[in-house]
């Protein structure tokens, strides 16, 4: 996976030094830094991090952390993320094969959960504290790489990835054109790249979430 990432000031191969490992012998903790310009990036919980502890989607970490598992085919039994990522990308196991793919905005990783089971490698990344959620949900998944970085700064290689999927992420981002913009340099010329966003039509202005936000974001947090 760290091959994979580089010094975005500097596009240089990021060098990395242990602190601590896992079990398995993956870095738990440690350090990235830059070869050239010597930038250095925390990995805290075995996951790399390129942004600051706080931002505008840290409400979506909040609730993730909470609600992690609900959405996970593994955990309730059933195909509903199966069927929605399939039909949503039009791709099929078989293609997946031995390629890199990249999910952006993974949330708790419940599409992480199916493709997984595919025979390729997987890198989610997604903006706030929910990448602790995925990597505590799919802890298990070898083939599944974790990273908390923005869509508007990922951190890997141009033309590294073979398939992109970012599902119902886009339209929280400030300016998604951009965003899609940067998403497809990672990917490789031949890449696909399936992006969906939630249906807006004049009823789904009345669903209880929007009437509900204003009272909602006013209630103080519980510490978890
Ligand atoms: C509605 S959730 C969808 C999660 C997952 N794709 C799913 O469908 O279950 C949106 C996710 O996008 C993430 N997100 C929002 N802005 C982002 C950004 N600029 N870069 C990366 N992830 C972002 C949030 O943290 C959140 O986990
Ligand atoms: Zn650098």
């Amino acid at each position: 996976m760290i091959e994979l990432l580089i010094c975005t000031r500097c596009k240089a191969s990021l060098s990395c030094e242990a602190k601590q490992r896992d079990e398995s012998g993956d870095i738990f903790e440690g350090i990235l830094f830059c070869q050239k310009c010597n930038q250095q990036y925390p990995i805290t919980n075995g996951i790399p991090r390129f942004v600051k502890t706080e931002n505008y989607a840290s409400s979506f970490g909040y609730q993730w952390q909470i609600f992690r598992k609900e959405q996970l085919d593994s955990h309730n039994g059933t195909s509903i993320s199966a069927e929605r990522f399939w039909s949503e990308t039009n791709w099929t196991r078989d293609e997946l094969t031995g390629k890199w793919i990249l999910d952006v905005g993974c949330g708790v990783g419940r599409f992480l959960d199916v493709i997984s089971k595919s025979k390729a490698e997987v890198a989610g990344v997604d903006i706030s504290s929910a990448i602790d959620a995925a990597k505590a949900n799919l802890e298990d998944r070898d083939n599944v790489h974790f990273v908390q970085a923005s869509i508007y700064d990922l951190r890997f290689r141009e033309e590294t990835f073979d398939f992109c999927y970012c599902i119902g992420i886009i339209q929280y981002t400030p300016d998604p054109p951009k965003a899609l913009s940067l998403v497809a340099k990672t990917m490789k010329k031949e890449g696909k790249i399936a992006v969906t966003t939630y249906e807006r039509k004049p009823w789904t202005k009345l669903y209880s979430k929007y009437w509900l936000r204003p009272i909602t974001k006013r209630i103080k947090k519980k510490s978890f």
